[in-house]
């Protein structure tokens, strides 16, 4: 089964084809970092508006990319939710006009299982080291790492569409901590791959931060505290400087490690912490923060027994493949949505509600 997955939750205007729900064939997307780099964040309203203007182009990429046409294809899968209520409604109203007018299946999914089931894509060998296009492949219980710009937390995959959550970010996410620490620090935007290349340039930082609910019970995050203590330090230990000018490279290289120590191995802590009360030995990391170079290092160091699987770079940060993928799983075993379902910013992670009006 060929399935277009359709994604325009954030900044990603992405389009992709994907067969039997992990061969990639094609991965379009269209990034709007540079339309919002100059604000320090994503604009919602600039967002949806540049969706609209790539869609067209991003769909018929994906198709030629893939070497199919639009009557190859067997359904289409559009993100719902979660993410901003104008982008989103740009996606899916233009998968809803893709299905009517071409007779398509139509699946609406949800993001944060795109993440979480991304662990499955590739062109040749998924994340997992199994062949893609083994249509045998079991599925095997994991936890999950979700660490993006919008959400963190610990999802215990259980079965194929069947998640618990067992933890979240209480207040920032990792990734957006990431991009708010990277401001504080005067440097561009993203912050989060700029702070990690920073990061890997100091063996041991000469400052430490706090790991915030390290100690505490249960699988939940805080990351605004470690973003205050990072200002706090910015303003009683940055060498002195005329107004205005930029803080010394030195300084904000050793803040960068420190800041990335402490996120590291909060997320580890928390993560192994319910690999082992569940007696799981599988553990993914997923979302655009799985691209950090530090974590990658980290969690082979520190969870050596563990089968850890991270996707590539591309499937890591917003992407329509991981939409695609989940969107086959969805349209095998639910069936498909009808015409009458509407963007949802705030949808659930139970599969049950991604179909209905
Ligand atoms: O998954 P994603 O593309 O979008 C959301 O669903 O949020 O994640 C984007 C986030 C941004 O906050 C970005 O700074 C962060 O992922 N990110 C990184 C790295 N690459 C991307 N954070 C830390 N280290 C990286 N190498
Ligand atoms: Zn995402």
């Amino acid at each position: 089964m060929l399935i277009l997955g359709i994604e325009s939750s954030c900044d990603e205007t992405a389009f992709a084809v994907v067969e039997g729900g992990g061969r990639v064939l094609s991965n379009a997307i269209a990034s709007q970092v540079e339309l919002h780099a100059r604000f320090g964040g994503v604009v919602p309203e600039i967002a949806s508006r540049a969706h609209l203007e790539c869609c067209v182009a991003m769909h018929h990429q994906a198709l030629a990319d893939a070497g199919v046409s639009i009557a190859d294809v067997d359904a289409v899968a559009v993100t719902r939710g979660p993410g901003l209520a104008g982008c989103l409604l740009v996606g899916v109203e233009y998968a809803k006009g893709l299905a009517l007018r071409h007779g398509k299946p139509l699946a609406g999914v949800h993001h944060i299982a795109g993440h979480i089931d991304s662990v499955h894509l590739g062109r040749e060998r998924d994340a997992w080291g199994d062949d893609v296009r083994d249509a045998q492949r079991p599925f095997r219980p994991y936890v999950a790492l979700v660490v993006s710009g919008g959400h963190s937390s610990l999802v215990h995959a259980k079965a194929p569409l069947e998640y618990a959550t067992l933890g979240e970010t209480l207040d920032d996410a990792v990734g957006e901590a990431y991009d708010k620490v990277a401001k504080l620090l005067g440097l561009g935007y993203p912050g989060g791959p700029l702070l990690d290349k920073l990061a890997a340039t100091v063996a041991k930082s000469a400052y430490d931060l706090p790991r915030p609910l390290l100690n505490r019970d249960g699988y939940d995050f805080s990351f605004s505290g470690l973003k205050t203590a990072v200002a706090r330090l910015v303003e009683t230990d940055a060498p002195k400087r005329e107004p205005g000018a930029p803080l010394p490279p030195d300084f904000v290289a050793n803040v960068a490690a420190a800041f990335q120590a402490a996120a590291v191995d909060v997320l580890l802590a928390k993560a192994r912490r319910a690999l082992d009360d569940l007696g799981i030995d599988r553990l993914a990391i997923v979302g655009g923060v799985a691209c950090n170079r530090g974590l990658r290092a980290a969690v082979r160091e520190r969870l050596p027994r563990v089968k850890v699987a991270i996707p590539e770079p591309e499937f890591c940060t917003d992407n329509a493949a991981m939409i695609a993928g989940i969107g086959h799983r969805v349209i095998a075993s639910r069936g498909a949505a009808g015409l009458g379902i509407n963007a949802e910013p705030g949808l659930a992670l139970d599969a049950a509600t991604w179909n209905a009006a």
